[in-house]
């Protein structure tokens, strides 16, 4: 035991004994009384030189099936992993299509149980397009009707950073969801994981700054680690002002991609963490082209043209790669 014999070594040992050790904060908002393990897993989904996140949304066949641009995830969904932070996914595609070498982080829906079919009565789903749906058929279940649809040890076995949970404020089955959301968070804490609570808007709530503002901040007093919500045109600064945790905004239906590039800008400018984008990114007419521009846009400090720019600029260079 060289350490222990006395003479070799202790005249070589530095202690430093005039430099305080660092007692560093945490870059991310509301999150700096967590464990090792929790923050760490945080870190790898927003990125710690800017706090933001670009979390890739493909997550829809869940309860919608092979949505339009999510027919084959492997052919339109793979080629976007090395431009995202983070894969949010059901366990079904993470297990048959994901390589698990990927060094991306996963949020890994967690929540589930009901589908397009289920009837709609005042529900849109988290889509709240404005939309009637007419596929509901009277005496199914309503969308609201989630349970929580995935163990927390699957959750440790896919390796999950974060568990992604919807939660349908206001509507009939409010108490059930969020129980859903407090029972997951009591599992995920013991083991580090972060909880995304997921606001579902039904035709009943409107988009207003007042209804995401009582949704993300309930969904956060009950100890979600991070919301996921809307944007909203007016007052959304303080949407993410009064929440305390981390706002990423959902995408939502397909926009023209100036206008989606815009809305993210806006979301981020006024305090969002980053974006969660799905249709907008997947459903545009060049998808990789959409997902370099939307990551310029969160971590490279690029404006909405300038992203816009750039989007045209490799979606015109892919068009004349494959005329040659
Ligand atoms: C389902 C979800 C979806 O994953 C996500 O919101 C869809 O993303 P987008 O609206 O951008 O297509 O959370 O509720």
């Amino acid at each position: 035991m060289a350490d222990l014999d006395g003479k070799s070594s202790e005249k070589n040992k530095e202690f430093f004994t005039s430099v305080p050790q660092e007692t560093p904060g945490f870059f991310l908002k509301g999150s700096h009384q967590y464990d090792w393990g929790l923050k760490n897993r945080l870190s790898r989904v927003f990125h710690p030189k800017d706090g933001r996140t670009l979390m890739l949304a493909f997550d829809h066949g869940y309860f919608q099936g092979p949505t339009t641009g999510l027919e084959r995830v492997d052919q339109t969904i793979l080629p976007l992993e090395p431009y995202v932070d983070c894969l949010m996914l059901t366990r079904g595609i993470q297990r048959a299509v994901v390589p698990a070498s990927t060094q991306k982080a996963i949020a890994l829906r967690a929540s589930g149980g009901t589908s397009m079919v289920s009837p709609m009565e005042e529900w849109e789903g988290s889509y709240g397009e404005g939309k009637t749906i007419k596929l509901g058929r009277p005496g199914y279940e309503p969308l609201s009707n989630e349970s929580i649809a995935c163990s927390i040890e699957e959750a440790v076995r896919l390796n999950a950073c974060v568990l992604a949970v919807q939660v349908f404020i206001g509507s009939q089955y409010e108490r059930q969801t969020l129980k859903n959301m407090t029972d997951l968070i009591d599992q995920a804490n013991r083991y580090g994981i972060a909880v995304m609570g997921v606001t579902a808007v039904g035709r009943a709530m409107a988009r207003t700054p007042q209804y995401f503002r009582l949704a993300t901040r309930i969904m956060a007093e009950l100890g979600c680690h991070l919301v996921k919500c809307y944007y909203t045109e007016k007052e959304f600064d303080t949407v993410t002002s009064c929440c305390p945790v981390p706002i990423v905004i959902a995408g939502g239906k397909k926009l023209p991609e100036l206008d989606a590039l815009k809305m993210s800008y806006n979301a981020l400018q006024q305090g969002a963490s980053g974006v969660d984008m799905g249709r907008n990114i997947f459903q545009a007419e060049d998808p990789i082209a959409m997902v370099q521009a939307v990551q310029q846009l969160v971590h490279g400090g690029l404006t909405p043209v300038k992203a816009h720019n750039l989007y045209l600029e490799l979606k015109a260079k892919k068009k004349g790669a494959r005329k040659k």
